[in-house]
């Protein structure tokens, strides 16, 4: 496994956001690793779901991805507001961080961001059966969104190459290159 690190900071961490495109494991990976740290994790698009009552492919198709991203940001401004108070391991939805606005109110809130990297048609394997994503139309839509996006996510402070490794190793390895402390019993 590879990783690309421009984390400088000495700062004690306390919280983390998993991004990368659909597909690159950030709810799974979150799950194991907020267990390994007794952090909570924070599911960005689940969270939207339940804020807004319905299912983000009924957002999608009812107010638009326009709509979608107006929910998605003022779920962030509150999830950024309760990670002041607890540290928290959140999820994000492979297009929050892009969003540039969402980019700088990341950035000033000095929680590393960690992209979850892989290509894209191993991306689209892991998507293209599932329903729930409306922006998985096809791999030549999803190869372009991939690679509009990739530099985005290349600004976050740890980059870490998934392809073809399970959550509990690619949460390990954030761990380690975060110098994260385990505060529960590993299995
Ligand atoms: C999106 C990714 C999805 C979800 C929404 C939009 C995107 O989340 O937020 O469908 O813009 O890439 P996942 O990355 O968890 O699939």
């Amino acid at each position: 496994m590879t990783h690309t690190s421009t984390r400088h900071s000495k700062k004690p961490i306390n919280g983390l956001f998993l991004v990368g495109f659909m597909g690159s494991g950030k709810t799974s990976v979150g799950q194991v690793l907020s267990q390994r740290l007794g952090w909570n994790f924070v599911d960005l698009d689940a969270r939207i779901e339940v804020r807004q009552g319905c299912s983000i492919t009924e957002i999608f198709r009812n107010l638009g991805e326009s709509g979608f991203r107006r929910g998605e940001h003022e779920a962030l401004l509150e999830l950024l507001r309760e990670m002041k108070a607890s540290p928290a391991v959140a999820a994000l939805g492979g297009g929050a961080f892009v969003q540039a606005e969402n980019f700088r109110l990341l950035k000033a809130s000095g929680v590393p961001a960690v992209f979850l990297d892989a290509p894209a048609e191993e991306l689209w394997e892991r998507c293209r059966l599932e329903k729930h994503r409306p922006l998985a139309q096809n791999l030549n839509q999803f190869r372009q969104l991939y690679e509009s996006r990739r530099p985005l996510y290349m600004k976050a402070a740890l980059r870490i190459e998934t392809s073809g490794e399970d959550a509990e190793t690619i949460a390990d390895e954030i761990r380690v290159q975060l110098g994260l402390t385990c505060q529960r019993k590993e299995k």
